[in-house]
Parts: C-alpha cells; sequence; structure tokens
C-alpha cells in the first residue's frame, strides 16, 4: 500500500513538474513554443514594410513611406532572416493597359491612410468617390475622432508621414514586435515625441503616440490600452489591417464586442477581411494553415450584432481600379478580400 502511494505522489509530482516546466508563461519552453506560433504573422509585416519601401520608389506611387525601407531590412537584419527585397519586379508593374499594377496590399494601405484622414477631420482632403459615404458620416458628427488605435500594428509608420494634427495615437502588436520596432525606430532617428529634437530625421506628425505590447487574444489587451491613456470618453478609430484572419472567430466576436464597448458614438470602425467563402476553399499552404477567421456572407448583420454599422464594403480589387490602377492578378487574395469601414450604432 505504501508503495502504491509513493509511486503515485511521485506520478503526480513528475506531472506537476513537467506542467511547470513546459506550459508556465515564463518558462523559456513556453516561449520558445509561443515565439514560434506568431513567428510567420510577424515576419509578414515586415514583408508588408518591404513592399511599401517598394511603393515610394515609383515614378506614381500612391504613398510615400520612407521608414518602411528601413523597417523591413533592420527587421530581418535584427531577426537575422533574409533581407526581403524592396524592389519590385518591373515585368509585374507595367500592364498592356498602360495602368499601372498595384498588389492587395498597397491598395489596402492606400485605402486606410484615406479612410482614417477623413475619419480625424481631413474632410477638404481629396478623395475617392468610394468614401461618399463616410464623409457624409463624418460630416453629421459633432466632433471629430481624436483618438487612432491601430490591433497588429506590426511596420505601420502613419504617425510620421500623415498629417495627423492633433490625434492621439495607438499602437497595439506582440511584444516582440513592438520591442523591435521601437529599436528600429530609435535607430532611424524617427522621434516618438512631438518635442522638437535636435537629429531627428522624422518627426512626428501627430500629437502622442503610446506603444502596446499585448496579445488581443487575451481579454486584457484593452485595459493596457487603457492604461497607455486611452480616453473612453473620445471617439476613436479602430483600425485592423491584415489581423482578423489570424484570429479565431470567438475571439473575434470578443474583440468587436470589447471595441463597441468602449467606444463612443461617432467611432469608426476599419478592417481589411477575407470571405469565410475564401477561407474554406483557399488551398492548404503555410499562409492558409494561419488563418482562422473569415468573414460571413451576411456581414452587416454579423458586425451588427456586436454594436458597429457597416457604413461601406468593398472588394479591394474595386478600390485599386477606382485609385486607376489595374489590381495585381497574382496578389493575395482575389475580389473576396474586403475592406470594412463601420460606425458605433
Ligand atoms: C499581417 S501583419 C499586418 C501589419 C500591419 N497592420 C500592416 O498592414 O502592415 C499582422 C500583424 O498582427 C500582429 N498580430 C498577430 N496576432 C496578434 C495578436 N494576437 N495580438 C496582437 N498582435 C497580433 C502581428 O505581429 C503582425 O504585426
Amino acid at each position: 500500500m505504501a508503495v502504491i502511494g509513493f509511486l503515485v505522489g511521485s506520478a503526480v509530482h513528475v506531472v506537476k513538474l513537467v506542467f511547470e516546466v513546459v506550459c508556465t508563461p515564463t518558462s523559456f519552453l513556453f516561449k520558445l513554443l509561443f515565439r514560434h506560433g506568431h513567428k510567420h504573422i510577424s515576419q509578414v509585416a515586415y514583408n508588408l514594410a518591404a513592399s511599401r519601401a517598394a511603393e515610394a520608389l515609383k515614378e506614381d506611387a500612391l504613398f510615400v513611406d520612407p521608414l518602411a525601407k528601413h523597417f523591413a531590412q533592420g527587421a530581418a537584419e535584427g531577426a537575422n532572416q533574409r533581407r526581403p527585397s524592396c524592389e519590385d519586379r518591373p515585368t509585374l508593374y507595367h500592364t498592356e493597359s498602360g495602368r499601372r499594377s498595384v498588389s492587395y496590399t498597397i491598395t489596402r494601405t492606400k485605402y486606410f491612410d484615406d479612410a482614417i484622414l477623413l475619419a480625424v477631420g481631413h474632410q477638404d482632403y481629396s478623395v475617392s468617390a468610394m468614401f461618399e459615404d463616410v464623409r457624409e458620416r463624418v460630416g453629421m458628427m459633432e466632433s471629430t475622432c481624436q483618438q487612432v488605435v491601430i490591433l497588429g500594428s506590426g511596420f505601420d509608420s502613419r504617425p510620421w508621414r500623415l498629417s495627423l494634427g492633433a490625434t492621439r495615437w495607438f499602437e497595439v502588436d506582440l511584444k516582440e514586435v513592438i520591442l523591435e520596432k521601437q529599436r528600429l525606430l530609435h535607430s532611424a532617428k524617427a522621434s516618438t515625441s512631438i518635442e522638437k529634437k535636435e537629429g531627428s530625421r522624422y518627426p512626428l506628425q501627430c500629437l502622442s503616440i503610446a506603444m502596446v505590447p499585448a496579445n488581443v487574444r487575451r481579454p486584457n489587451w484593452i485595459k493596457q490600452v487603457k492604461a497607455a491613456g486611452l480616453k473612453g470618453s473620445v471617439p476613436t478609430v479602430w483600425v485592423m489591417e491584415g489581423l482578423l484572419v489570424y484570429i479565431e472567430s470567438h475571439h473575434v466576436e470578443r474583440i468587436l464586442e470589447q471595441l463597441s464597448d468602449v467606444s463612443p458614438i461617432g467611432s469608426f470602425l476599419m478592417a481589411s477581411v477575407i470571405s469565410e467563402n475564401q477561407l474554406r476553399t483557399q488551398k492548404t499552404g503555410p499562409v492558409k494553415d494561419k488563418w482562422k477567421w473569415g468573414c460571413p456572407q451576411e456581414a452587416e448583420e454579423y458586425f451588427a450584432r456586436y454594436g458597429w454599422t457597416i457604413v461601406t464594403r468593398l472588394s479591394w480589387t474595386i478600390a485599386a481600379k477606382m485609385y486607376g490602377c489595374k489590381p495585381r492578378k497574382r496578389s493575395f487574395a482575389k475580389e473576396q478580400a474586403q475592406f470594412i469601414i463601420a460606425i458605433k450604432g
């Protein structure tokens, strides 16, 4: 009996020990597993910076992102990985019709640049007719949004390249991405405060910036953003570009609900999404295997359930055409990838 007791006790002890070594958040193995799970998605973030750097080299660039090259190359060096190419392939660029071709991600950046600028009050900003509904909504508001929060911000550089006036800017991403970005901003001499600093090459173009290391899969991420200064009474623009596809549906639903709970009327939600159908039919592969969520066909009803009214929803290929470009055929996401803009209420 004593022997059995001893054996059971030892087995329990061993199981507890293994659990602690592998699964506690502070353990080496846990961190290793956790980091590996996110590596691919974060790698995508600096590939995106590389394609924005390539865009800046074009004569008829849709936007110029001077920090992008620095992010793309510096991040690759920091992670000891292959440098993403910042040169675009000319054969892909020129089309028979003479119109320039454009990829999904470049269209996405330009589209949300324009949408954010409108929402924070640049109503005189000359943007395409595809924003008429958004412009109208902004015109009806008592005050425009003074806070922007980017979830899954990656190597976004809007606070240094868009004229954002008195906007308070927040970025949320995984800790390793935020730390890497801060390191690269520092080495590029990009300012993270509006006080004029001698030697700063890239001055901040908004009132303030806060970078929040947080995992949006964990419910307490919103508390971290509040602790960083988000004001619940101020209309806010929430931006999720290239993020939701990587998040499981129950987390997506909780995030939409959390955003609605902390957003006063007049707030905007902006997101790029792929459709449920695309999620189902896409061939398997290293990218597809990381995809978790597709937006339901009845997107209007779905978003309304969490307090968001869709104002505009359009396919990226239409947006590309409205910018006078030819959507690149082999670009990421066919027509089913869409841009959504919704308002609170
Ligand atoms: C495809 S990248 C897009 C980056 C950026 N929005 C852009 O368009 O350049 C996705 C970003 O989401 C971040 N991300 C993925 N899962 C996340 C999570 N659970 N919590 C916070 N950030 C996450 C990744 O680290 C990465 O920077």
